[in-house]
């Protein structure tokens, strides 16, 4: 598929089916991430993608923690209150996936249990966060942001599914701890990736794009 054509039919993936993506494949696709640009060629993403029983002890443990109670303790400032037309996006986003999944607008615990799937990695096979030093501040993070990209194309030239998570920045001590991810490395974010489970609800969900006189400018 041209890369048109993939982003054409691009939606996010919230529930997954087993079945895992052969080894070789997710090598080949982080070997050709490696060619993602970056600011002076620093290459600053640091890339752990888990699966198996190192993915299922993650997802048990970050569930026991925010069950627990505890309170998010991202490593970089994820805390932006959206305003204006980017908190209603926000919303229809967020309306899009509730009403997709039968989930009124003002049932709370059915929302908690829906955004808890997070970390349960919508019971995908694989996860990978994407972390990088964290002195390298917004500088690193624009060459991670495009680097994720890269992944996610390569994913969905592949036919694997994937779904963005900046929740899975949100809770990062039980995933340092488990990957064995040091102090100075921060994680950013992170996806849960493999094969749709078409049959899912969540796997309705449809956002739309605004026009590009919204966004883009151009001048002759
Ligand atoms: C950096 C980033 C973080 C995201 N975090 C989450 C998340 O934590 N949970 C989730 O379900 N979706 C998350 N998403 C997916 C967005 O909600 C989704 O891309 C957006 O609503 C547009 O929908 P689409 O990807 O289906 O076109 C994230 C996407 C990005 C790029």
């Amino acid at each position: 598929m041209s890369v048109s054509q993939l982003l054409d039919s691009h939606y996010s993936v919230r529930a997954f089916r087993k079945e895992s993506v052969d080894d070789k494949l997710i090598q080949s696709i982080f070997t050709s991430a490696q060619q993602s640009p970056s600011n002076c060629n620093t290459q600053p993403w640091q890339t752990y993608v888990a699966s198996g029983k190192t993915k299922d002890k993650l997802a048990q443990a970050l569930v026991e923690l925010i069950m627990s109670g505890a309170q998010p303790n991202p490593e970089f400032n994820w805390h932006v209150a959206y305003q204006g037309v980017h908190r209603e996006r926000q919303f229809g986003s967020a309306n899009a996936l509730y009403s997709s999944m039968g989930i009124a607008r003002e049932d709370k615990q059915a929302r908690q249990m829906a955004m808890l799937r997070n970390w349960q990695f919508f019971d995908a096979p694989h996860v990978v966060f994407f972390a990088m030093e964290k002195y390298l501040d917004i500088m690193g993070s624009v060459d991670v942001g495009i680097y994720a990209q890269t992944v996610a194309l390569l994913m969905a030239d592949n036919n694997i599914d994937y779904c963005f998570q900046g929740a899975l920045g949100m809770y990062p001590d039980p995933v340092k701890n488990i990957l064995g991810i040091p102090d100075e490395v921060g994680i950013l974010f992170g996806m849960s990736f493999g094969y749709a489970d078409d049959s899912a609800a969540a796997n309705n969900t449809r956002t739309v794009r605004e026009n590009l006189e919204s966004s883009v400018y151009f001048f002759n």
